[in-house]
């Protein structure tokens, strides 16, 4: 699908985003091995948090789909029928987790070592991203895990355990939420106590849940530690809207000079990176919290008209901005001066290499870019030309090329749009009430 995208008058006004696609995962996963029944209300219904939903149906958990009756959203609600820690049945066919690394990652650690046998793969890009980051700590935990090329690729198969998993001293190499919260999920039936070390720091909704439902975790400066427990409480849980994507719609807003102002959205430190970054560019940015869901605060965000100035990111930075970076870069073409990203190979090996795609884009449209093994340089402030860029296949690079409209006159048409439904169904009705136009 391709859609043209202008916004001459710019993008701002009220957002309300769509809920969190990483609180959204966790909440489906918790509940669903729990030994009690819980309503998650307002969940994310797109693209990946689907893929956790039929996976979870496929091991054997029930949902019970609702209107929500709750005043603040109009989302759905869904009542799960938890089956236990040790409680899913080995699926009839191959889990597909579809684009989803935090499906495939995360629920390997809920199903390795179970009395199943069971084989999760998704599309062509999830079988190029690297699973041994998983599959090795579980595998020493006794998961018996294989993969393609010695369990470095997808399609994974799980073969039977008794149930109960090793305790586990491991140090992580790469910083990754979805590897810590992967060997949370599997220290919860383990047989004594998982210390994780290393590269801790990465967004810690997982640590918060499980601190938020009383279990015995500690979440210290560099360490994680978790005793295993028989079973999860059932539980209650809105799920506040998603930074990453109200990211969009902040950066349109800065780069056509309009106001915006973001309600109920999640506002954890670990993922308010990018808002830091753009104080620091000079961004007119306040982040009020008006409460808590299970460990998370939730709050509003106002955006005012700013010069913005270019910054260097360093990759002690990168954790908490590493999903917002493409969009960094395209603040940075319009900002006065460098701004530098270092640290973020990672982006190499997301549904894209984003520091590949963050070229094709800018390059697309005029711009120029200095990609680096780890980053990128840009100089700014750029005179950028309406044109065409491709999604390729990654819904962050599709929404980082229809918020650049903001930026050139006679808007951009991006090639593949509808990948932005992984974590974004209504982005082109936002786009639209926000001030611009489509020809969708
Ligand atoms: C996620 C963690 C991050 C992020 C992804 C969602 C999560 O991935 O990029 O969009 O929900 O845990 P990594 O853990 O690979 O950095």
């Amino acid at each position: 699908m391709n859609i043209r995208f202008s916004a001459d008058k710019g993008l701002g006004g009220v957002l309300i985003p769509p809920p969190d696609k990483s609180l959204t995962h966790r909440a489906l996963m918790l509940a669903s091995v729990s030994s009690e029944n819980s309503e998650i209300y307002n969940p994310l219904e797109t693209g990946d948090c689907i893929s956790t939903k039929s996976c979870l149906e496929s091991l054997g958990v029930r949902f019970l789909d609702e209107k929500s009756a709750l005043e603040k959203n109009s989302g759905k609600k869904y009542t799960v029928q938890g089956v236990g820690l040790h409680g899913f049945i080995e699926p009839k066919s191959i889990l597909n987790a579809g684009n989803s690394g935090t499906t495939i990652r995360l629920l390997s650690g809920l199903i390795a070592g179970l009395p199943i046998y069971a084989v999760m793969s998704g599309d062509d890009s999830l079988c190029r991203r690297p699973m041994d980051r998983v599959v090795k700590p579980l595998n020493l935990m006794g998961g018996k895990i294989v993969g393609r090329e010695n369990g470095k690729f997808a399609p994974l198969t799980f073969l039977p355990g008794d149930g109960l998993l090793n305790p586990l001293n491991y140090e992580l190499p790469v910083s990754s939420a979805q590897v810590k919260s992967s060997l949370l999920f599997a220290g919860l039936r383990s047989r004594g106590t998982m210390v994780i070390t290393g590269k801790v720091h990465s967004r810690d909704h997982t640590e918060r849940m499980l601190k938020a439902f009383g279990l015995p975790i500690e979440a210290g400066e560099g360490i994680v530690k978790l005793e295993p427990v028989f079973e999860l409480p059932g539980f209650k849980f809105l799920v506040p809207g998603d930074i990453s994507s109200a990211a969009f719609f902040i950066a349109g807003s800065l780069l056509s000079g309009r106001e915006l102002t973001v309600k109920y959205c999640g506002i954890n430190p670990t993922r308010t990176g990018f808002i830091r970054i753009l104080k620091r560019m000079n961004a007119d940015i306040t982040i009020e919290e008006t409460g808590i869901e299970l460990g998370e605060p939730v709050g509003i965000i106002k955006v005012k008209p700013s010069s913005l100035t270019g910054t260097v990111i360093n990759s002690v930075e990168v954790p908490d901005c590493i999903d917002e970076i493409p969009l960094i870069a395209a603040l940075a073409l319009c900002a006065e001066g460098t701004t530098m990203v270092r640290g973020a190979e990672e982006l190499k090996i997301k549904e894209t290499d984003r520091l590949h795609a963050i070229s094709v884009l800018i390059e697309s449209l005029g711009g120029t870019v200095e990609i680096l093994n780890d980053g990128f340089i840009i100089e700014g402030p750029q005179t950028l030309s309406s044109g065409t860029v491709k999604s390729m296949g990654d819904h962050r690079i599709a929404m980082s090329g229809a918020i650049l409209s903001t930026c050139v006159k006679g808007g951009i048409t991006v090639e593949g749009f509808d990948a932005a439904s992984i974590s974004y169904p209504n982005f082109i009705e936002h786009f639209s009430t926000l001030g611009g136009s489509t020809d969708a």
